[in-house]
């Protein structure tokens, strides 16, 4: 994929559209892309390598850019693989390159490498400054977004943040799509348990004169800044993003559904505000965790299963715990034909949460629907309204 920077900085990152799942999780319909750049100066910045999966088609890029010449640096923002499995192939291949991290970076570099880091290093805190020649790179440290070594650069001469994770996106960068979906959904679950961090780090960028940003993962933005970086912000800071309802629901043979269904039904009665419903058992579980953090309120609706909850809901509430859900009004709705216990571990579940208002109503339904549980859910749907 050819993506145009500037004369000096090229992108030599490659397209990855046979993976099956990112990071083993995340069905990634068009692909991802691993990004890295080359900053071509008096001295050579190499940032960041990419996925082993991509090994040969990224040495191409980079010896096609580099033009004969060597690089004189390799900036290491992450050391998560899919940026850093070719660091020992580039230490080999230069044997003058220096590696560029910060301490952290080669505290863990070891785990991963077995390399001889004697004189091959240069160790950058907060705010140092590497001068390639008419560029100059700031460095800037961005613990936990998304791993403790992060870093970001900011180059002072085109005004070019390398955002590291921030800013990334699914989907490889011939996908046509609309960015904030797979951005968000990214987001939400590879960065969302962060969000004090990206804040930190936003504030951080709002010193500085950024003209494009250049992620790990996604497209170069280079247009419209602050629209990229006003919804980092609504999200790194757990607020909606859309005043609406998502219904989360689970449904062995469908009784719950049916509930779930009414509950929607009744819904687009009496609001105009947007509500989404997803079936957990056949829906990505990525786009489910990105939806609840979307929406300002959500319903969940689950049946008891073996003395407790079913599990696919289980497993959504539990992914919502460890990525930080809060600040959210939420409904339930539970299922039981004989000992109903879903709708009390739901509740548990988000009682655990922080600033989570629970509807004072909640509906059980016995086995299938009745008449009574249409009133109940309509009392319900004035709650979760309210
Ligand atoms: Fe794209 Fe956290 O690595």
């Amino acid at each position: 994929m050819k993506v145009t920077i500037s004369d000096s900085i090229k992108y030599i990152g490659v397209d990855d559209k046979t993976i099956d799942l990112f990071e083993s999780q995340y069905i990634v319909p068009n692909g991802v892309s691993y990004n890295s750049y080359i900053i071509l100066d008096e001295k050579i910045a190499v940032m960041d390598t990419v996925d082993r999966r991509k090994t040969d088609e990224w040495i191409d890029n980079l010896e096609q850019a580099l033009d004969g010449r060597t690089p004189d640096y390799l900036i290491i923002s992450h050391l998560e693989p899919d940026h850093s499995s070719n660091i020992k192939l580039i230490y080999e291949k230069y044997p003058d390159i220096k590696l560029v991290g910060n301490a952290k970076t080669f505290n863990m570099l070891p785990q991963f490498f077995n390399i001889d880091l004697a004189n091959r290093t240069i160790t950058v805190k907060e705010g140092d400054i590497l001068d390639l020649g008419i560029h100059k790179l700031t460095f800037a440290m961005a613990p936990m977004v998304h791993w403790p070594e992060v870093m970001v650069e900011y180059e002072s001469t085109e005004k070019v943040l390398f955002s590291a994770d921030g800013f990334g996106k699914f989907g490889a960068l011939d996908t046509d799509e609309d960015w904030a979906c797979e951005a968000r959904r990214y987001y939400f679950n590879i960065c969302g348990k962060y969000g004090a961090q990206v804040q930190a780090l936003l504030k951080k960028a709002a010193s500085l004169d950024i003209k494009t940003i250049c992620p790990l993962h996604g497209p170069v933005l280079t247009e419209n800044l602050s629209y990229y970086i006003n919804l980092y912000d609504t999200w790194s800071k757990y607020e909606p993003e859309t005043d609406g309802i998502f219904i989360a629901y689970a449904s062995i043979h469908g009784n719950t559904e049916k509930a779930a269904l009414k509950l929607y039904d009744i819904l687009k009665e009496k609001t105009d505000k947007k509500i989404s419903i997803a079936d957990l058992s056949r829906t990505d579980l990525a786009e489910d965790i990105e939806d609840a953090f979307r929406y300002s309120k959500m319903v969940l609706a689950a049946p008891t299963y073996d003395g407790g909850i079913f599990p696919i809901m289980n497993d959504f509430l539990h992914h919502l715990k460890i990525k930080g859900y809060k600040n959210r009004k939420v409904a339930i709705i539970e299922n039981g034909s004989w000992g109903p216990m879903a709708g009390k571990i739901m509740r548990e579940y988000m009682e655990d949460m922080k600033n989570i208002e629970i509807c004072p109503s909640s509906v059980t339904i016995r086995s299938a629907m009745k008449e009574e549980n249409i009133e109940q859910l309509s009392v319900l749907a004035e709650q979760i309204l309210a």
